[in-house]
């Protein structure tokens, strides 16, 4: 067993305390004040070099200065929980109304914290220095808390950063890895095709919402089918068709509200380009007008080759080749660590929670849980990758 591992695993006590705190007391996107707050006096309690407060709102960056010179790495956790009611009944259930870390992000941030830790414990090994960034907001598509990190200029100097995310569809205490696309872009849309209503028995008279509305949707099948790469993935959903007021009266609009997920940018441009003239093109045949609000979300996460293979070097020293999956496909899921990777080198990673023979209940569940176990592995790869990294 590597030192790292055996000291991660010493810290288990402390790991599942600080856990099961942050996880009675979530708190949401931009109001993490009290996770903020405890995160800082942890950071300072484990000895790191630097605290730096209130960056974007309530980002916490860490700094851990290596005995010996050398570059800048990050590793970085998220904070915020969501509006959802806890259901489990644990003794570390939440106590704050309405709120839960649904998500796993109190074990994103206890990682880290564990992290710390270990990178304090083993200064002499560290070639550089450590920036632990704790980020909010990351559930708050389509600002997110990242960008903010990244325009605070706290993080101009880091050569890479790294970052993981606890993962029910992955077996418990895996390190689920992939170079390029692991995660998608999310975009909302909301149209709104303003016809001309009519009595029903004369559509002559009128502009039929409905009608446009339904050639829309249709039409919009093709987008991925015969425009999007077949080795390339894209959805397109739509969730609201809305219109109409009676069912003998020609609907005078119809309001269309969905998601487009893609795994690049061709891709996502060429959706949001084919629906706006699809829109146009229908608008022109029916006399019809329309409006698009087509809002950006997160953009794809896309991992570094470089990164990736560093990162599952470290997972396999302290973990074994066993303990390393090689994921296969992206996740349609968004996660705004995307930000980082379009401006930095780097590699995101899952760390898999599903336990043999129990059905784990899925990330925003109010039911999602963890075994804690997975704590000290979150730890030690987080440290090791940091060491690596400035060792390379
Ligand atoms: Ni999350």
């Amino acid at each position: 067993m590597s030192k790292m591992v055996e000291s991660a695993k010493a810290l288990m006590p402390k790991l599942v305390e600080i856990r099961r705190d942050f996880h009675e007391y979530p708190e949401v996107s931009q109001h993490e004040a009290e996770t903020s707050k405890k995160v800082a006096a942890y950071l300072r309690e484990m000895g790191v070099d630097e605290v730096i407060e209130h960056v974007n709102g309530y980002g916490v960056i860490g700094v851990i200065k290596g005995a010996k010179e050398g570059g800048v790495v990050a590793l970085r956790a998220d904070m915020d929980a969501l509006q959802i009611q806890e259901m489990n009944d644990v003794e570390y259930k939440s106590r704050n109304d309405g709120v839960m870390h649904a998500c796993g992000h109190d074990n994103h941030m206890t990682g880290l914290l564990g992290a710390a830790m270990l990178l304090c414990q083993n200064r002499d090994e560290i070639c550089g220095t450590v920036k632990l960034v704790f980020q909010p907001a990351e559930e708050m598509s389509p600002v997110g808390g990242s960008r903010g990190m990244l325009e605070s200029g706290y993080l101009d100097d880091i050569g890479a950063i790294y970052g993981l995310h606890v993962w029910p569809d992955l077996p418990h205490g895996k390190v689920g890895v992939k170079s390029g696309p692991l995660m998608a872009a999310t975009d909302h849309f909301t149209i709104t095709i303003h016809g001309k209503t009519a009595h029903g028995a004369k559509p002559n008279q009128g502009i039929d919402a409905v009608v446009l509305g339904a050639q829309f949707v249709m039409a919009a099948q093709t987008f991925v089918s015969r425009k999007v790469d077949p080795l390339d993935n894209a959805v397109v959903t739509f969730g609201i068709f809305n219109a109409g007021t009676r069912y003998n009266i020609i609907a005078g609009e119809c309001v269309l509200d969905g998601t487009v997920r893609t795994l690049n940018e061709d891709a996502r441009d060429m959706i949001e380009d084919s629906m706006r003239k699809l829109l146009d093109a229908i608008c022109l045949q029916s006399g019809a007008t329309a409006d698009i609000v087509y809002g950006r979300g997160y953009p794809a996460l896309v991992n570094h080759e470089s990164d990736a293979a560093l990162i599952r070097k470290t997972a396999i020293s302290l973990f074994g080749e066993e303990g390393v999956v090689d994921v296969k496909n992206p996740a349609m899921p968004a996660e705004d660590f995307s930000f980082y990777l379009r401006e930095k080198e780097g590699c995101f990673v899952w760390l898999g929670t599903a336990k043999d023979g129990e059905t784990p209940w899925p990330l925003h569940n109010s039911r999602f849980d963890v075994d804690e176990d997975i704590l000290w592995r979150g730890s030690a790869l987080l440290a090791q990758t940091a060491i690596d990294y400035l060792n390379k």
